[in-house]
């Protein structure tokens, strides 16, 4: 039996690719291989969003020229937003690499895959479902924020159909698939260049009605896109969970302006509390860039004191990193130290950490639903609606199951807790 092996790094849209990319080769016959050097097919889905996730890449592709060596029918892809237009520097510079391929785009190894496929076979047996599952809405982003080379990868925004996802998404249900999250660079802006014009409210509303399906998730919204109209979706629509992510990246206004974000700290301050007036349980995830070229002391003290005022469930904070062709790699100069960078990195989080300590430790006693993903060290996991992680025991199976379990400990990264109920069947 032929097999595959995909490592994937990088933002949940590459984790939703190589999800489709797993199914279609498992549809050929294929069969996953936990140990990379054990599979004749091997993918490397990768991200180059900072240095430091393309130096994983490298340091993963120098570690198959050995493996391609020894053994030469061994396919190896790469796939991801490493692959640009310049496809043949890439073969120079990797010659043991059999594809290249954008990101998402997969026919050429589909093809390849079929070709050697093992006849298929019944012996395919159906994998265990996972209770979760990422669905692309919007391909491709429109912004050019001047730090980011997304766009420079996966290109223009690209909105699929209305009655596409239905269907998608009703097939996932009908696998017993529970929750979805709906995927984007920039979700808000879903429907502009559909020939209709729907919104991400339209987008939910439609998915709402769809039978066994239990939560709706989306990500990442754009701040300057987010419209009032989206928000009393989440609002009003029961499956859709009270979970927003929307990164601020800076808290300084001429930082913001100079990453062509498109929104003042006045206005995200606004929009933030306009949402908390109109989910009073949401939860708000963000991101941040520390050491954008030319942040001084008081504007990274800007950004300070916007996290410390808003009080986020979660931020995800990152040191700028150059990447070449943004516009910020050619007109402005990476001036912040690496040392300064790690400096206020660490104090990012270390605020964060403390903030997250007191939102969690809040939750204490409550009783919260928990959609169940999985075992790790003898204990069921599984996040709430706000996307907290959560940990209890059971001797049941709870897989896939949304079970009531009260918070019994809480730590700024995950809750501990008891089943309280059987688990609710949906
Ligand atoms: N589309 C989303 C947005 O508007 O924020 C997410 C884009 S990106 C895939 C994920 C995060 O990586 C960004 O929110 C940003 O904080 C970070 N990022 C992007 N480019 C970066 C760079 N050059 N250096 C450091 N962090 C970067
Ligand atoms: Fe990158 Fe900005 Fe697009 Fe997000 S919105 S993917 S940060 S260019
Ligand atoms: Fe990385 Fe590409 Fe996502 S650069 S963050 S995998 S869109």
């Amino acid at each position: 039996m032929a097999s595959y092996h995909i490592w994937t790094i990088g933002c949940q849209m590459n984790q939703a690719d190589s999800e489709q990319l797993a199914a279609n080769l498992e549809r050929l016959g294929y069969q996953p291989a936990p140990e990379i050097e054990k599979a004749d097919l091997i993918v490397l889905n990768t991200c180059v969003v900072r240095q430091s996730a393309e130096n994983r890449v490298l340091g993963k592709l120098d570690s198959l020229k050995e493996l391609k060596r020894l053994s030469p029918n061994t396919v190896v892809a790469l796939a991801g937003c490493m692959v640009d237009s310049g496809v043949d520097q890439l073969k120079h510079r990797f010659p043991y690499v059999d594809l290249f391929l954008k990101p998402g785009q997969f026919n050429e190894l589909l093809e390849l895959a079929k070709a050697r496929a093992p006849k298929v076979s019944d012996s395919v047996t159906a994998s265990a479902h996972s209770p979760t599952a990422f669905v692309t809405i919007i391909e491709g982003c429109d912004n050019f924020c001047s730090y980011c080379i997304v766009p420079y990868r996966r290109g223009r925004e690209k909105s699929h159909p209305i009655a596409e996802l239905r269907c998608q998404v009703e097939s996932l249900a009908e696998r017993g698939v529970k929750e979805i999250t709906l995927l984007g660079q920039n979700v808000d802006s879903y429907g502009h260049d559909l020939p209709e014009k729907p919104g991400l409210s339209d987008l939910l509303q439609e998915l709402n009605s769809i039978e066994g399906l239990a939560r709706i998730r989306f990500l990442t919204s754009h701040p300057k896109d987010m419209s009032p109209k989206l928000i009393q979706a989440v609002a009003s629509l029961e499956k859709v969970c009270e979970h927003i992510s929307l990164p601020v990246q800076a808290g300084d206004d001429k930082i913001l302006q100079a990453m062509g974000r498109g929104y003042t700290a006045q206005y995200y301050r606004q929009l933030v509390e306009q949402i908390r007036q109109a989910i009073p349980t949401v939860a708000i995830a963000t991101d941040v860039i520390v050491g954008f070229p030319g942040e001084t002391e008081e504007q990274f003290r800007h950004t300070i004191e916007l996290l410390s005022g808003l009080r986020f469930d979660t931020v995800h904070v990152a040191a700028y990193s150059v990447r070449p062709g943004t516009l910020a790699a050619k007109k402005l100069k990476d001036n912040i130290s690496l040392f300064e960078k790690r400096r206020r990195l660490q104090q990012v989080e270390e605020l964060q950490s403390q903030i997250a300590s007191e939102i969690n430790a809040r939750l204490l006693g409550h009783t919260l639903e928990v959609l169940v993903e999985g075992k790790k060290k003898g204990k069921w996991y599984g996040r709430t609606r706000t996307d907290k992680l959560v940990f209890f025991e059971n001797d049941a199976n709870c897989l896939g199951q949304l079970v009531n379990v009260e918070v019994k400990k809480t730590s700024p990264w995950a809750l501990q807790g008891l089943p309280r109920t059987s688990p609710i069947s949906n």
